[in-house]
């Protein structure tokens, strides 16, 4: 295939709202980090863009909750956010922020394109509004009580506190944050992007295109959105803080472009302000089809990047992404990683803890590196552990990669005077051939791994060099022929061959170790470095066309010592860790607790236990889907049941429901409902019942009718 004439790589833009933690670091800019550093090194032309999504809610609700503004928020986490990932050594070419001028004005000029050629759609909708302050209310400015756990801090979309998805119609009692007045509805005129009008596109290009190249759990995602039937987005919002709209439009007065339409034009923003830094043209990376574009990211930002901005961009005439290689989740120590719930390492703390004190700095980097990509979520959520960690550092790093570095290195200074010997080809054996022949195929599969963003597998294949390397040595023996040469009774032709074999087993370690450098320098950057400097060789010779040559370091050179690659991590600083990790996340268990308590002055009512835990499968199996009661009547000398029609959508249903108490027939035809739509059919009282309505039950034993927002339509499924 021919190679593209350049690449643009892009990870997701971090929130600056707070610090970031190390999933999300092994999540989208980890693995971009090597992929980039791996494309560097082969000398292709290559742009890692990156920047502060510093738009949204996610900034507004954080400047309320610090008492500050939106302003000093995206400044001080924006700088927090840059120097953790320098620290960790995440080459971005450019770290960007959304607030620059030079993006306002890029994204505003992109929804300007798009609408003056008539691609959105302006449409007027009810939408929760505060009418103290005069301000439309995002869902996450809505809270009240939830529904489910009856925890009165639930958000209008989510209650942190079970974590159920919410609207803010289904909460009880909601108010304004901003107010604390109940909200109302209000209407309001805004611009949407019609994603409806493009699902054959999508479908082309995503399913039948890139079905096959694509992570599974990428395609899975996007199919499942199509499947589902696309709407068309609201692409603007009433609020304050973002992108405004372009001057002089009628009614854009009070709006600003919605966070996600925006934030990955950033992406494009930040390769302008790149290619304006360094005297480049932005456009070809942007416009050529002979470019490559890649995004990373997490699992939950599938569906903006491979669905709504690839219609935007499609739209605007850009190319398309190559790939979206998506991670799944990590773990922490048996639960979701979260800052909120303190269940977290934040980037910054590991480097506090582990990169600025005295006996940690670059190796304790790269230590976290390797691990972060040794358990990297690629194709399933994984786990990160302490325990996991100090393993991965002792056992590997430590006791098999700069075990083999440092051995070769202190006997090439003990048995060649600390110069690199010569190849004596007359006693080359099978074992010397296959350690060069096993570096040329290692360097095949680690360039394949990489490009294929297997990046675990690639690292594995490096470790596994070294540990080859390891046993050769073992086989080897040279410090058992070194005796030879001081045996008085060996002759000297005894003494020549022992001396070769001593030469050739160094020669073959030391070529093996200037491999290493060049194979692992994608991962381990530090590393790689210090391997340059004890080799005295420049960071040139990391240059990937080198990966798989016999004979990178000339004979007769003479080396550094060797330097202390990797240190052991102790059972004490594990246990540190994780007690420091215990109490961060009661301290603030403790401190919710307390709002909590502050908040909820009213006593709340007892909850129904929660039933045993169900797997997603289980779940999976129930297909629920939107529906409209389109008639209702009482089912004779049945005082509990109603017999009632339900449209939905794709057909028209009888169901027997046993609600007769609670509902009166007459008043709820019309209503929209939810309907477990593939229970078996059952005869109640000879009716034939093809279906479930779900209902809500309260402290009351009163039943309520669960429903979607009315938008969903009929026939929606429900998950
Ligand atoms: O999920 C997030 O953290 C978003 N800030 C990611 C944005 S990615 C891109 F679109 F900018
Ligand atoms: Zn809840």
């Amino acid at each position: 295939m021919q190679q593209p004439a350049r690449y643009l790589i892009t990870s997701a833009l971090p929130y600056a709202n707070g610090p970031k933690h190390i999933g999300h670091l092994a999540g989208a800019y980890l693995p971009a980090d090597i992929y980039v550093r791996y494309l560097r090194s082969a000398g292709r032309d290559v742009v890692f863009v990156c920047g502060s999504d510093e738009h949204g809610a996610a900034i507004t609700m954080q400047a309320m909750k610090e008492k500050t503004t939106p302003r000093e928020i995206v400044d001080k986490y924006h700088a927090l956010l840059k120097s953790n990932m320098a620290d960790l050594g995440i080459s971005f070419d450019i770290y960007h922020r959304t607030s620059d001028p030079l993006h306002h004005e890029t994204a505003r000029e992109f929804f300007q394109s798009l609408n003056d050629r008539g691609l959105l759609e302006k449409k007027s909708t009810e939408q929760f509004y505060d009418e103290q302050t005069e301000t439309f209310l995002a869902d996450r400015y809505i809270m009240g009580t939830c529904p489910v756990c009856g925890y009165d801090g639930a958000y209008g979309d989510q209650c942190e506190k079970c974590g159920t998805s919410l609207s803010p119609e289904q909460l009880i009692q909601p108010r304004s944050t901003l107010s604390g007045a109940p909200p109302v509805k209000k209407s309001t005129t805004h611009w949407y992007l019609p994603l409806d009008k493009y699902e054959t596109f999508l479908r082309e290009w995503i399913l039948e295109k890139h079905g096959g190249d694509w992570k599974a759990n990428v395609v899975g995602q996007c199919k499942s959105w199509l499947d589902a039937g696309l709407q068309p987005r609201a692409v603007t919002r009433d609020l304050d803080w973002g992108v405004r709209l372009p001057e002089g439009l009628p009614g854009s007065e009070g709006k600003v472009l919605y966070v996600w339409f925006d934030a990955p034009i950033g992406y494009i923003s930040a390769t302008k302000q790149w290619a304006a830094d360094h005297q480049k043209d932005w456009q070809p990376y942007w416009n050529s089809p002979d470019t490559k574009l890649v995004h990373f990211i997490g699992k939950d930002n599938i569906v903006f990047h491979c669905i709504i901005f690839p219609v935007m961009l499609s739209l605007k005439g850009h190319i398309l992404p190559d790939n979206v290689p998506s991670n799944e989740f990590m773990n922490l120590e048996g639960d979701k990683m979260s800052t909120s719930r303190g269940w977290s390492i934040e980037m910054d703390e590991y480097i506090r803890d582990f990169v600025h004190t005295e006996n940690g700095g670059p190796m304790m980097v790269d230590a976290l590196r390797y691990y972060l990509t040794a358990i990297a979520p690629e194709t399933k959520d994984s786990e990160f552990t302490w325990k996991g960690f100090q393993d991965a550092l002792n056992s590997e790093l430590v006791a098999i990669f700069g075990n083999f570095v440092n051995r070769t290195f202190v006997l090439m200074h003990k048995l060649c005077q600390g110069k690199v010997p010569a190849l004596h080809p007359s006693c080359l054996d099978d074992a010397d051939k296959a350690m060069f022949a096993a570096m040329k195929e290692t360097a095949g599969q680690v360039s394949s791994g990489i490009e294929q963003y297997r990046f675990r597998d690639a690292l594995f294949d490096v470790i596994d060099l070294a540990r080859k390397g390891n046993r050769y040595m073992q086989e080897k023996e040279p410090w058992i022929l070194a005796k030879k040469l001081e045996q008085n009774d060996a002759t000297e032709e005894e003494k020549k061959i022992a001396r070769e074999k001593i030469d050739n087993c160094l020669h073959t370690c030391l070529q093996l170790t200037a491999n290493l450098a060049i194979l692992m320098n994608p991962f381990l950057p530090n590393t790689a470095r210090s391997m340059c400097r004890m080799m005295k060789v420049v960071e040139k010779m990391l240059d990937w066309e080198n990966a798989g040559k016999p004979k990178l370091l000339s004979v007769g050179y003479s080396l550094r010592a060797p330097e202390l690659l990797f240190r052991k991590m102790e059972d004490s600083e594990v246990l540190i860790q994780l007690e420091k990790l215990k109490a961060k996340s009661e301290a603030l268990q403790q401190q919710k607790n307390m709002n909590e308590q502050t908040t909820t002055e009213t006593t709340q009512p007892a909850h129904t236990a929660l039933k045993p835990e169900i797997v997603f499968d289980d779940f999976a199996k129930i297909d629920l889907r939107t529906g409209t009661i389109v008639s209702a009547e009482k089912v004779e000398k049945a005082d509990k049941l109603l017999k009632l029609e339900v449209d939905l959508g794709f057909e028209k249903r009888t169901i027997v429901s046993g609600i007769a108490q609670h509902v009166n027939p007459t008043e709820i035809v019309g209503k929209q409902v939810i309907v477990v739509a593939n229970l078996a059919p059952r005869k109640m009282r000879g009716i034939e019942s093809n279906g479930m309505i779900l209902m809500a039950e309260d402290a009351q034993d009163k039943l309520h009718f669960v429903s979607a927002d009315a938008a969903a339509g009929n026939g929606s499924t429900v998950s």
